[in-house]
């Protein structure tokens, strides 16, 4: 991760002691660098050169306040996936003329959501969403700029929960579909036209699957031009782009889009992204306490408060994140696998890791900034950890810790009978 320093107190994140995080707000912290955030933002703008294009951060990576207004403030637009991360775009100042609107099961009230504050446009991914966009629009009095998501059946070669572009997947529009069903847009009365977009998985280590999907794309917007006399304002390409987790070779936004680039070179359209993990993935860690050792015959466990609630990314996808002590130990290192709290044997952080630690001390949880927070839980009735931004040295809480009274306060009991 970058800006993760040891000094002689231990690990410093942007120059601030991650044991001081540990003591003002407590354990589990979700704790991201601004720093970070910026210099991974400033690279897909740099890898873009003068090109026109738009960077939609993918909010459903990471969509605390603080975060979003970070990328605000940065220039970046938005891609969102629900009404709720709408909301989130808004109360965070972003545009949501710069929001697009992507997902398989958007529902009416979304869409009037969306409609109402602007949005720059609906991703559509089915014939029937389109029929009802079109009928919310026509009752909202409003023309619903629209992109067809189109799958372009490309394997994108990731693990195969986050892979999307691949013909069996629920995602988009199939590519033998799609023309007939942008003709059939075109003769809508509350859609309007406005480009294409793809995504085809998470996590992409190499830069060949979104070339060809661009490539793809790029045969369906002729047809489009010529066969429909269809003219699109934008290409949007998703996101996907990965990040170096243990020791995986993870492209740079310049190495990942510059084939890509080099097909849209001779275009005019607008090119749109739309990255989460490589804008917010290394840029943030999960802190956390260890309450137990548990020393066995055969195998030795780190029983810490954060717990498969907090991070699902090892349980649902048998995900890597480095574990690392937070001070330096004078104890042996021995192997331990490290766990949760939670009454499952799918709680686990991280297993089989060298570790030299003592009971007490304070584990940081690497490259956690992405999918980490937004997929957790309160299985358990645990309350969420609190989430801190570093910027200029400075430690900001941008969400406190969930305090039990707000898990309970939605539920009610029976009635006396
Ligand atoms: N656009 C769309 C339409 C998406 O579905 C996604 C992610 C993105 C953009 C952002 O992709 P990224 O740049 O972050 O790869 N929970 C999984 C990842 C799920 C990704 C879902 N879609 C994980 O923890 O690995």
């Amino acid at each position: 991760m970058p800006l993760l320093r040891s000094g002689p107190e231990g690990l410093e994140l942007e120059g601030v002691r991650l044991s001081d995080i540990a003591t003002r707000f407590g354990t589990p912290t979700y704790v991201y660098s601004l720093a970070a955030m910026s210099t991974a933002f400033e690279a897909y703008r740099a890898a873009l050169g003068g090109r026109h294009a738009s960077i939609c951060y993918a909010v459903k990576a990471n969509s605390n306040l603080g975060i979003l207004s970070a990328f605000a403030r940065l220039g970046a637009g938005f891609d969102i996936v629900s009404g709720g991360e709408l909301e989130r775009v808004i109360a965070a100042g972003g545009d949501p003329a710069r929001t697009v609107f992507s997902g398989v099961g958007k529902r009416s009230d979304e869409m009037t959501l969306a409609l109402d504050a602007g949005i720059r446009c609906f991703n559509v991914e089915s014939a029937a969403e389109l029929e009802r966009l079109n009928e919310v629009a026509a009752r909202a009095c409003k023309i619903a700029p629209i992109a067809l998501r189109v799958n372009p059946d490309v394997d994108p070669r990731t693990h195969p929960y986050i892979s999307t572009g691949l013909r069996n997947n629920k995602f988009g529009v199939a590519f033998e579909e799609a023309l007939g069903l942008y003709r059939h847009a075109a003769s809508l009365d509350h859609v309007r036209i406005a480009g294409i977009a793809c995504h085809i998985g998470s996590q992409l280590l190499d830069p060949a699957p979104i070339a060809e999907a661009a490539s793809r794309l790029i045969e369906l917007i002729d047809a489009l031009s010529t066969e429909a006399g269809i003219q699109l304002e934008h290409i949007d390409i998703g996101g996907g782009l990965g990040i170096r987790y243990r020791d995986e070779a993870a492209p740079s936004p310049i190495e990942y889009l510059e084939p890509v680039l080099e097909l849209f070179s001779e275009r005019k359209e607008e090119i749109l992204l739309e990255p989460g993990r490589s804008l917010i993935g290394n840029a943030g860690l999960l802190l956390t306490r260890i309450e137990y050792l548990k020393l066995g015959r055969d195998r030795n466990f780190a029983i810490v408060d954060a717990a498969m609630n907090d991070l699902a990314r090892p349980a649902l996808y048998d995900a890597w994140h480095d574990i690392v002590a937070v001070r330096p130990h004078t104890q042996e290192f021995r192997n331990y696998d490290v766990v949760g709290p939670v009454c499952e044997s799918g709680d686990f952080l991280g297993r089989d890791r060298s570790l030299a630690i003592a009971q007490g001390d304070l584990l940081a949880i690497l490259s956690a900034g992405a999918y980490g927070m937004t997929m957790s839980s309160n299985y358990n009735t645990r309350p969420r950890a609190a989430e801190v931004i570093i910027s200029s040295g400075q430690a900001h809480l941008v969400r406190r810790r969930e305090p039990i009274a707000s898990l309970l306060a939605l539920e009610s009991g029976l009635p006396d009978s």
